[in-house]
């Protein structure tokens, strides 16, 4: 039975693109849009003075008011007298998507600008289509031309954004230049110090999207809160025909629904659907929903779940449930660059299903969209983060604006994504007054966007100045989130192992307890005693002594420790052991397991046959 039903722009819809300092905002239906992609080979020339940009900084960039064209916009010398200092046709190449560091040994250490360039052909839109350059992301800032115009520039080194081209593509011969510029900036969202490596580049995949002249630009469809069989679909199209029918429809089922667009292209169709299969770890159900408007067509592989907490515990589907989770970066520690490909999804998910999970941490910023579609479809819950991390700027508007625009656009893109459970807005942030009013206008954003999943953040623990063995959990920041999530790592950073025993906790909150962080750094093959550092062994005694600790935490709910892979940062010389790599990881970057592995593997074995609490 479907009711049908529209509202007028009374609800959230998402504005189609947000222009401005950080570019545009990508409509969420892209990803499963069928597009031209323009992947690949691309030629490009390191600019480490910024000579391209200075020289033609006058904004907007016209190549009509600079009849001698930009520097680096893709020029040929028109006369044998010209002066022409650069040539992309005999420029080198990178590929894209990639990160240039892991492909480039002069570019390994690289911070500064490159500009690429590709050529691409386009047939004409017929019947009033649209065009549209989609970027997965770029780090950190990219500026974009087309064929001598620019188009815009984003900042933000891990979300998706969007030109519009329409009108502005020729049939043959465009040229698409990029500069991306990845130097760390102290207002910047990450800040200029992180524990990761910083991969610059054109990331994540580039493509030309074409829609209808109107067309379906955000849809979301999940459970009521509260409820398992009341559904709510929420669809806005952007174009001239902004009243429309538009239906829904759930293969394998007899579920349809439809509704008439309002003035503002907005509608809400609502729909009960008794009986319809929980995405779950254990049975992840994913069906395929297909929405249309006039001539649009999207579907999507949609999973239905609800998240909540009660108390101390975690409810998933409205059972207790325990996290037994890993953190992970967005890294293929074979090829030691960023991680960008479905393959790259399944080789780290795949992984972390093999060491017992059902929950994994995306660490420290967006990853690609291809983790949360992977994890829908092998079953693991998601928590997804935007790069607040540490030493931020809290006072700076800018700064906050920046860190809201990433936030909006990693809900944007991964809101229908079932298996994402967790928005994280933070990473370990000193205590004071400006921070906790930064990180509460981020919650608000989150709960803005998304009423129905969990926020949280990797809080600050203390220590009582009286006890060293005694660790405070009162973060004020703890009042506003769902998770009380907090990084720990008592026996590395934090004393020996044998500490472990000793410690006693006080949890200011009745909330769950998530350890987002514990670990030791090992250098896979090195043995000694469980006293030796870096060795096997002490990462392993290090695991066993803290999964006991934790046990004795009433709320504790579950885990993320510190990390699935070892990977790449500038903070790790230690020659022999590090070699720019944090170790911490459970498995090396030639695919060993470490002994910490099976520790892991044999407390979340156990921990799956157990109850939750
Ligand atoms: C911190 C931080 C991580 C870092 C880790 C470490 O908790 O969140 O990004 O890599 O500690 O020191 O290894």
């Amino acid at each position: 039975m479907t009711i049908l039903h529209r509202l007028g722009g009374l609800f959230l819809c998402f504005a189609l693109t947000l222009t401005g300092l950080h570019g545009a905002s990508m409509p969420a239906t892209f990803p499963q849009r069928t597009a031209t992609s323009l992947n690949g080979v691309w030629h490009t020339i390191v600019d480490p003075y910024d000579t391209g940009y200075y020289n033609y900084r006058r904004e907007p960039y016209d190549a009509e008011a600079n009849p001698g064209g930009g520097y680096f916009l893709d020029r040929q010398r028109q006369d044998r007298s010209e002066l022409l200092e650069y040539d992309f046709d005999r420029s080198p190449t990178l590929a894209v998507p990639g990160d240039w560091n892991s492909q480039s040994e002069r570019l390994f250490y690289y911070e500064g600008s490159v500009w690429y360039r590709r050529r691409f052909d386009c047939p004409r839109a017929e019947g009033g289509e649209r065009l549209f350059l989609h970027f997965g992301a770029a780090n950190y800032q990219a500026d974009v031309y087309l064929n001598g115009r620019k188009l815009g520039t984003h900042i933000g080194g891990f979300t998706p954004f969007v030109f519009e081209v329409t009108g502005a593509v020729r049939e043959t011969g465009n040229s698409l230049v990029v500069r991306v510029n990845n130097v760390r900036q102290p207002a910047a969202v990450p800040t200029v110090n992180t524990d990761w490596w910083n991969y610059g580049g054109l990331t994540r995949d580039v493509r030309l999207v074409r829609t209808p002249a109107t067309f379906i630009s955000s849809f979301q469809l999940q459970l009521q809160r509260g409820t398992r069989d009341r559904f709510e679909a929420r669809l806005q199209l952007d174009g001239p025909q902004r009243t429309q029918r538009v239906t829904l429809a759930l293969a394998g089922t007899a579920v349809t629904a439809e509704a008439t667009t309002g003035a503002d292209g907005a509608a809400v169709l609502q729909f009960t659907a008794p009986g319809l299969g929980l995405w779950s770890p254990e049975q992840p159900r994913l069906y395929d929903v297909t929405v249309t408007a006039g001539t649009d067509r999207l579907t999507d592989r949609l999973g239905f779940r609800t998240i909540a907490t009660l108390g101390a515990d975690i409810l998933l589907n409205g059972e207790p449930v325990f996290l037994r989770g890993i953190s992970i970066h967005e890294e293929n520690p074979q090829r030691g660059g960023r991680a960008y490909s479905e393959a790259d999804a399944r080789l780290l998910l795949g992984w972390a299903k093999e060491l017992g999970c059902n929950f994994v941490r995306l660490a420290h910023y967006p990853h690609n969209e291809h983790m949360a579609r992977v994890a829908d479809e092998l079953g693991l819950m998601v928590w997804e983060e935007i790069p607040v991390y540490w030493t931020i700027h809290w006072d700076d508007p800018a700064t906050l604006a920046n860190a809201r625009a990433q936030l909006t656009d990693l809900i944007t893109r991964d809101r229908n994504r079932a298996s994402v459970v967790v928005w994280s807005v933070a990473n370990e942030t000193p205590v004071s007054e400006p921070r906790t009013r930064f990180l509460r206008t981020l919650v608000d954003t989150a709960r803005g966007l998304d009423p129905t999943r969990l926020i949280s953040a990797a809080m600050e623990v203390r220590t009582d100045p009286a006890d060293d063995n005694h660790k405070i959990v009162d973060d004020p920041f703890g009042e506003f989130t769902d998770l009380l999530s907090f990084n720990q790592y008592i026996g590395w950073y934090d004393g020996l192992p044998d500490k472990l025993p000793h410690v006693r906790w006080t949890i200011a909150y009745d909330k769950p307890v998530f350890i987002s962080e514990f670990g030791a750094d090992a250098k896979a093959g090195l043995h000694g005693d469980r006293l030796t550092r870096f060795s096997e062994e002490y990462q392993a005694d290090l695991y066993r002594q803290t999964l006991a600790m934790l046990a004795k935490i009433p709320h504790w709910r579950g885990a993320s420790p510190w990390i699935l892979c070892d990977f790449r940062s500038p903070r790790r010389p230690l020659p022999g052991i590090q070699d720019g790599w944090n170790r911490k990881g459970l498995i090396a970057p030639d695919g060993t397991r470490k002994q910490a592995f099976a520790v892991l593997q044999e407390f979340y074995r156990a921990k799956a046959e157990a109850p939750a609490r």
